[in-house]
């Protein structure tokens, strides 16, 4: 790994199926252009997925199509550790460690907890609950100090911080753990349903027309986009207007991040007409970018091998850091270890 890179990225993708364009804009493009800059660790967090019910084979499934979406997309296994966090043993005794440093008032805010249990919060799983815990964990085991994550996990990074501080303070080892930086990029952190503008764009959603996947062949991805709403209006002029029309400015997002094309460049362009014009262009640029992608994810799927011979090389390089950081834990926490 190149020793003059000191920065160390660290990000992780649920295997829970159904990868989507807000996944895509909001988490794993950024990954890629953070490769060449910092020592990046790139995970597939399949010990999050289990916190609610998977069935086992899908899983091992999905597992290897991130693998190959993080491929696809452009992350280069040759700059970049790409690895499943099962495979690393350390994520999970750092993850207790945590259990034992965060309050549990802390966790009961966190408001994914309180999404993802719905109603019937007595039948969650805890790991539902302690999920931060791990996700904290995953960032720390390699002392990260920037984490590429989409608005939906700012809180969690938030716990994070707070859980590196309280380890640093209670053991006494300043500077021990670095408190990590959120990377989150303000326009497209959050890419909402292509139904609702109120709604985030989801794997769970319902309906298929409320989400863009990252398998989606172009003719889906077409009728999806004239099916999107947009408003009874014409595209305004004004970006304040445009505000209050979630679902226009969404599109506008989705528009801008796959093209490059500021948004207020696009509103001068579009100003003034109905949405068809814009709905096809944008259907183009999606068609265009995407296609690559797609083709690339289901030609990777067909080659098991190659994609479990990149996760092992990943888990061999993750697991060297994370074991160094898990024996100073050990020994900072007090836990007794017979060096032979
Ligand atoms: P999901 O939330 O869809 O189940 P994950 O939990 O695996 O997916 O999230 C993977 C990454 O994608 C995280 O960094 C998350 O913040 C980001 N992300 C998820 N949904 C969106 C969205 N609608 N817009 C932007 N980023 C998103
Ligand atoms: N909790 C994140 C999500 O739901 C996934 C995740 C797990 C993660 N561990 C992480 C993201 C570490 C960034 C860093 O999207």
């Amino acid at each position: 790994m190149n020793e003059i890179k000191n920065k160390t990225v660290l990000s992780g993708v649920q295997p829970t199926g159904g990868l989507h364009i807000g996944n895509y804009l909001g988490a794993i493009k950024n990954f890629v252009s953070m490769q060449n800059n910092y020592n990046c660790f790139f995970c597939i967090v399949d010990l999050h997925a289990i916190t609610v019910k998977q069935d086992p084979k899908i899983l091992k499934k999905n597992t290897l199509e991130v693998a190959a979406t993080y491929i696809a997309s452009g992350i280069d296994p040759k700059k970049s550790v790409i690895f499943n966090q099962s495979s690393v043993p350390a994520h999970s005794e750092l993850a207790w460690i945590f259990n034992c440093v965060t309050r549990m008032g802390w966790l009961s805010r966190m408001t994914q907890f309180k999404d993802k249990a719905g109603k019937d919060k007595e039948n969650a799983s805890s790991g539902l609950f302690i999920y931060p815990n791990l996700m904290a964990a995953d960032i720390l085991i390699y002392k990260a100090t920037h984490v590429p994550v989409g608005n939906d996990q700012k809180q969690h990074l938030e716990l994070t911080r707070d859980i590196a501080q309280k380890f640093n303070r209670d053991f006494d080892c300043e500077d021990f753990f670095p408190i990590p930086e959120p990377i989150i990029d303000k326009e497209i952190s959050r890419i909402m349903s292509l139904k609702s503008g109120d709604q985030k764009m989801s794997k769970s959603d319902l309906s298929d027309y409320s989400r863009i996947s990252l398998l989606d062949e172009s003719d889906e991805i077409i009728k999806k986009i004239k099916k999107a709403k947009t408003a009874d209006t014409v595209m305004p002029e004004k970006i304040e207007e445009i505000m209050k029309l979630n679902e226009v400015n969404n599109l506008l997002n989705i528009y801008s991040g796959f093209s490059g094309i500021s948004k207020q460049k696009l509103i001068e362009q579009y100003k003034g007409q109905n949405f068809s014009n814009f709905k096809s262009d944008l259907s183009d640029i999606l068609v265009d970018r995407m296609k690559p992608i797609t083709t690339e994810i289901k030609k990777l799927m067909q080659d098991k091998n190659y994609l479990l011979k990149i996760l092992l090389e990943g888990q061999n390089k993750a697991n060297e850091v994370a074991q160094n950081t898990i024996n100073d834990v050990h020994d900072i926490v007090g836990l007794l270890r017979n060096e032979t």
